[in-house]
């Protein structure tokens, strides 16, 4: 969608102070996203080449969103969403607040709609992480200004975009290939599920008996997989991950889940990405799959350092996509926007 900026505009740009408009119009104006069930495979191609032309070059998006204020609720503890939500939004020029959630549940002081009713007074969009997904589904329908979900018990939709955009970077399509999910069918599961099915990236979920995605979310990606000729797979077995092209893992308890502890405990051992499991599922001659996570990840449980570690690990990728991805995306909601 974007015209690259040519060696000349840059340098020309390095040494002048006028910033350029990029070109293309933002997509998302007015819209949330507490979903990626909100978003369709022309958005999201969309959002991605906003994000490489950022990475590529971040000049003429300097100074875009000038004047624009985000509020980043946390209810949960954070690396990556947090610090990717100050720094990437104040390389575009707004001001970002992050407001510690982690003692005061939202919508405990007040009622949520009253809290939303307040926000939009002041703030060009809501970033929140929440235990509750409902509480998202609430701050949206009240507050005027975009809400974005920055991770809930259902989703982590900021994070599937960054992991698809990683495994993009690695494709010459991403139409096609094999994504492959081992452990507990989670928050991060089910966004990666939903944007496989967009995007045409098939999607083996391996997880232990009792611990398989929610219904509603395999519903709706097979529903959209339908119309990309992507297969949506749930499997018990880890050999389900033989010829993927890259193998996911997550936490096994989830932030929320601490009182599951002991029935969990046990439970995963035979989901541990180590160096046999991952040999087992590559195809003869082939390298190993790529190994993603979303991170932060519990060494010597879902995964080991040999495999973290290795040179087909792409962890780190992804955690720098997350700060290229939400730039993208708070600049399609927010670049036309008029400030608060
Ligand atoms: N992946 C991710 O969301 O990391 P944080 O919990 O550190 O934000
Ligand atoms: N499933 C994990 C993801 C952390 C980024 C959790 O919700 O704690």
């Amino acid at each position: 969608m974007y015209a690259m900026p040519s060696k000349s505009t840059t340098i020309e740009h390095l040494h002048n102070t006028a910033v350029s408009k990029p070109e293309g119009s933002p997509i998302l104006s007015g819209r949330d996203l507490v979903s990626i069930n909100e978003l369709d495979a022309e958005d999201v191609r969309t959002l991605f080449a906003t994000a490489a032309a950022m990475k590529d070059d971040l000049t003429p998006f300097v100074g875009s969103l000038a004047g624009k204020s985000i509020i980043a609720l946390f209810e949960k503890p954070s690396l990556r969403t947090r610090v990717t939500f100050e720094t990437g939004p104040t390389r575009l020029g707004a001001h970002v607040m992050y407001f510690d959630h982690s003692q005061q549940r939202i919508g405990q002081r007040e009622s949520v709609k009253d809290y939303a009713l307040n926000l939009e007074r002041w703030v060009d969009c809501i970033v929140a992480r929440v235990f509750e997904h409902r509480v998202l589904r609430e701050m949206a329908e009240h507050a005027s200004v975009p809400v974005v979900n920055a991770l809930c018990d259902l989703e982590h939709p900021c994070q599937a975009l960054a992991d698809l955009f990683t495994l993009s970077e690695r494709f010459d399509t991403l139409e096609g290939k094999k994504l492959a999910y081992i452990g507990d069918g989670n928050n991060v599961c089910h966004s990666l599920m939903l944007l496989c099915a967009k995007l045409g990236v098939s999607f083996t979920a391996v997880t232990p008996k009792g611990f398989e995605p929610q219904f509603s979310v395999v519903r709706d990606a097979l529903a959209d997989a339908k119309s990309t000729n992507a297969t949506i797979t749930l499997s018990h077995n880890p050999d389900a991950a033989i010829g993927h092209d890259a193998v996911y893992t997550d936490c096994w308890v989830s932030m929320g889940q601490d009182h599951q502890k002991a029935l969990r405990d046990g439970v995963f051992d035979c989901y541990q990405l180590n160096e046999e499991l991952m040999e087992r599922i590559t195809e003869k001659g082939n390298d190993w799959p790529y190994f993603m996570h979303c991170l932060p990840a519990h060494r010597g449980q879902e995964v080991t350092d040999e495999v973290i570690d290795s040179p087909r690990s792409i962890v780190f990728d992804q955690a720098e996509n997350r700060m290229w991805v939400q730039n993208s995306l708070l600049w399609h909601m927010l670049a036309d926007a008029p400030s608060a």
